[in-house]
C-alpha cells in the first residue's frame, strides 16, 4: 500500500485506480484494498468517480497519530517531533536536548535538505522514501563508554529489519547495515559531552524503506528494503529500547555482544584501518567495548581500532 502511496504523492491531481493497478500490476480491487488501508493510518484520500484518487495533504507521509499509536515502548518515542522538512533530524535533536528534552525523545522527518552521513558524508533523504530518525538518549555514562551505544542501534535496526522482512541483515562494523552486499542504513552518533560525563548521545538513524533508485554513484552500493523484498518495515523501536535498558542495567555491551558478532559481516574480512599510518589487517573479534579486534597483515600483531 505504501507503493500506492508513493504514486499518489508523485502525482500532482487526480490518479485514476485504473492506472495504478497497471504501474503497480495489481487489481482494482487490491488499489481499493490498499486506499482503505491508507485512510485506516490516517492518510487524506480524496475518491472521485471517474477521476480517481489524489492525497488531500501530500506532505503527510506518515503522521505524528499513526506514530504514537504504533509504539509499545516505555521511554523511547513517548515524546516526538514530527517534521514534514527539516536539514538533518540530529540537528532538531541536539537542539531539543540542549532545551532539556527527556530520555527517549524521537525526532522523525519525512525529508531532510541536509542529511549527514559519516566523515562529512551527505545522506541522501529525499521525501517519504525512508525513515529518518534522531534520539536523544541520556545515560550515565562516560564518554569513552558512549561508543557502543552505536553498535546497540545497529544491532537493534538490524533486528528490526529482520523480524519485519525476513531478509538478513549484515553488519559493517561499526554499523551499517548491508542487505546482499548493499547498504540499506547508515547510523550516525553525535554525543555532548565534557571529558569525564556524558550530556546526551544523538543516535541518528537513515533507513532506505521504498526506494525505488538511487543516483548513479551509489547505485551499485546502496540498496533499500523495498529493492530487497518489496515490502515495508514498521518504524518500531523496542528491540532499541530493549537493548538500551540491558545496556543501562548492566553498564555493558556483553550481554549483546554474541548477538552482535552473529550479524557482523566484518568478522574474518581483510579490512583497511585508516588513520595517520592506514593498514590493512584481518578482522577478528568485537570487544566488550565495541572496538574492533585485528591482526595487522604487516607484522601479524593484534590491535583494536575504533
Ligand atoms: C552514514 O552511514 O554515513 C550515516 C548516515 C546517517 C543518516 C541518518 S538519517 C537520520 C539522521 N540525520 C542525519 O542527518 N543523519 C542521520
Amino acid at each position: 500500500m505504501y507503493r500506492i502511496l508513493e504514486l499518489l504523492r508523485r502525482q500532482e491531481g487526480f490518479l485514476s485506480g485504473e492506472d495504478i493497478g497497471r504501474e503497480l500490476s495489481i487489481t482494482r480491487a487490491a488499489v481499493w484494498k490498499g486506499i482503505k488501508k491508507l485512510r485506516e493510518e490516517g492518510y487524506e484520500i480524496e475518491a472521485v468517480t471517474n477521476r480517481g484518487y489524489r492525497l488531500t495533504n501530500p506532505e503527510t507521509m506518515y503522521n505524528k497519530r499513526e506514530l504514537e499509536q504504533g509504539l509499545k515502548t516505555k521511554t523511547m518515542g513517548q515524546s516526538i517531533y514530527f517534521y514534514e522538512e527539516t536539514d538533518t533530524t540530529n540537528n532538531r535533536a541536539r537542539e531539543l536536548a540542549l532545551e532539556g528534552a527527556p530520555e527517549g525523545t524521537l525526532v522523525v522527518a519525512e525529508k531532510q535538505t541536509a542529511g549527514r552521513g559519516r566523515r562529512g558524508k551527505v545522506w541522501e533523504s529525499p521525501l517519504g522514501t525512508g525513515i529518518w530518525m534522531s534520539l536523544v538518549l541520556r545515560p550515565q555514562i562516560m564518554p569513552v563508554e558512549a561508543s557502543v551505544l552505536t553498535l546497540l542501534c545497529g544491532l537493534a535496526t538490524a533486528e528490526a529489519i529482520e523480524a519485519e522482512t525476513g531478509l538478513s541483515a549484515g553488519i559493517k562494523w561499526p554499523n551499517d547495515i548491508l542487505i546482499n552486499g548493499k547498504k540499506a542504513v547508515g547510523i550516525l552518533t553525535e554525543m555532548d559531552c565534557e571529558m569525564s560525563e556524558v550530556h546526551f548521545v544523538i543516535p541518528g538513524i537513515g533507513i532506505n524503506v521504498n526506494t525505488t533508485s538511487f543516483p548513479p554513484e551509489i547505485a551499485d552500493i546502496a540498496t533499500s528494503l523495498y529493492l530487497e523484498c518489496g515490502k515495508t518495515v514498521s518504524r518500531r523501536l523496542e528491540r532499541l529500547e530493549e537493548h538500551y535498558e540491558t545496556f543501562l542495567r548492566t553498564g555493558s555491551f556483553t550481554a549483546m555482544l554474541e548477538d552482535y558478532r552473529k550479524h557482523c559481516i566484518t568478522l574474518g574480512k581483510e579490512v583497511h584501518v585508516l588513520g595517520r599510518e592506514p593498514f590493512f589487517a584481518e578482522a577478528l573479534d568485537i570487544t566488550p567495548e565495541g572496538e574492533l579486534l585485528v591482526r595487522r597483515a604487516d607484522n601479524g600483531k593484534e590491535e583494536v581500532v575504533f
